[in-house]
């Protein structure tokens, strides 16, 4: 095929010379208003760099006439945040634990406070939505080891559980019953299949029955003979159908043979008294507060 030959309009403007394909390149000058912008921004650029943080030297970049730092702005809107809420933290910790609920302005900032220490110093064991994991107790449900209200909580919070650095920490110790010889193969079977049948699961009469002596003989001190378990041990109820670390033959068996020493650290170095009542406010405030 033939091209249609290419008209050319008569020439105004020089051309640069170059030519492709017979396609030439004319010579236009830029437009000024272009022109007058592109200068206008090197300007502001030199006008910038001294003006504010620009160029990097060794160890921080040129500080700027202005002094900016986003840092120091960090810095300052934290403190002024810290000054508004003084006040109201300082309330929060010498208000009595059960009368926060009844103060709205209290309450609020306890829960709201309490949800960001949460989130930040709680939710890596305990979910982000505080329901927990195996070994890690479920916050929500009112199916507690030490206690679910609000100085039952805080204190746990505080001084936390089974660790070795508060002497005040809540401390219990159940046997290793396998590991330790206290009880040989069979009794721990038998003893299982009797807290199987305690939570209503499927077990075998016979052993269950031979469990439950083994049962009274070795576990209701902390247990309680109907498996309501206790409180003060931090023992968790046998009975129902919420497991720490599961309800399964497996799991049981494992637990009565190594049991699990659960250790949770304590808050009272790490958090202020007025972050640990937030926290402990918030949790209570999940559902299970009793
Ligand atoms: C390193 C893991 C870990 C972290 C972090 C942690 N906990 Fe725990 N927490 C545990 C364990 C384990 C237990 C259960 C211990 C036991 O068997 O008694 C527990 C138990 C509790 C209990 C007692 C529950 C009950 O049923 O009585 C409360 C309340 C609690 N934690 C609140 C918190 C709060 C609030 C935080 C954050 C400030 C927190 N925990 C951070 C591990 C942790
Ligand atoms: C000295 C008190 C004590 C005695 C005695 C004791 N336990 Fe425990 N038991 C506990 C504590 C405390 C826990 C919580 C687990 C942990 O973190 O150590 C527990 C946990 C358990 C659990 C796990 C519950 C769950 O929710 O996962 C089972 C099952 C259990 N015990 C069965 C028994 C049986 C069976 C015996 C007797 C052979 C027994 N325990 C004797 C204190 C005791």
């Amino acid at each position: 095929m033939c091209a249609k030959p290419i008209k050319h309009e008569p020439r105004q403007v020089e051309t640069t010379g170059h030519q492709w394909d017979g396609i030439e390149e004319y010579n236009n000058p830029l437009p000024r208003w272009w022109v007058w912008v592109f200068y206008a921004t090197i300007v502001w650029g030199i006008g910038y760099t001294i003006a504010y943080p620009a160029w990097p030297l060794i160890k921080e970049a040129t500080p700027g006439l202005l002094g900016a730092s986003t840092r120091a702005d960090v810095a300052a809107e934290i403190a002024a945040v810290d000054s508004a809420n003084a006040a109201i933290k300082e309330k929060l910790v010498a208000a009595d634990l059960n009368a926060i609920a009844a103060d709205p302005a209290l309450a609020e900032f306890a829960t709201r406070a309490g949800a960001a220490v949460f989130r930040t110093n709680c939710a890596q064991c305990h979910g982000s939505g505080a329901a927990g994991f195996v070994g890690y107790p479920n916050l929500l449900d009112n199916d507690w080891l030490w206690g679910g209200t609000m100085e039952d909580i805080h204190l746990t919070v505080t001084h936390g559980i089974r660790n070795t650095t508060d002497a005040d920490a809540r401390y219990s110790e159940m046997p290793k019953f396998g590991t330790d010889g206290i009880l040989d193969e069979t009794q721990i079977a038998q003893v299982v299949e009797h807290v199987l049948a305690l939570s209503g699961q499927e077990h075998d009469a016979a052993l269950a029955a031979e469990g439950a002596i083994v049962f009274a003989d070795n576990c209701v001190a902390c247990h309680m003979e109907d498996g309501s378990g206790d409180r003060a041990q931090g023992a968790p109820r046998l009975s129902d159908a919420i497991w720490l670390y599961g309800g399964s033959r497996d799991a049981i068996t494992e637990t009565v043979t190594n049991a699990r020493f659960g250790v949770m650290p304590n808050w009272n170095g790490r958090l202020s008294e007025d972050e640990i009542r937030a926290v402990a406010y918030f949790v209570h405030g999940q559902g299970g507060g009793e």
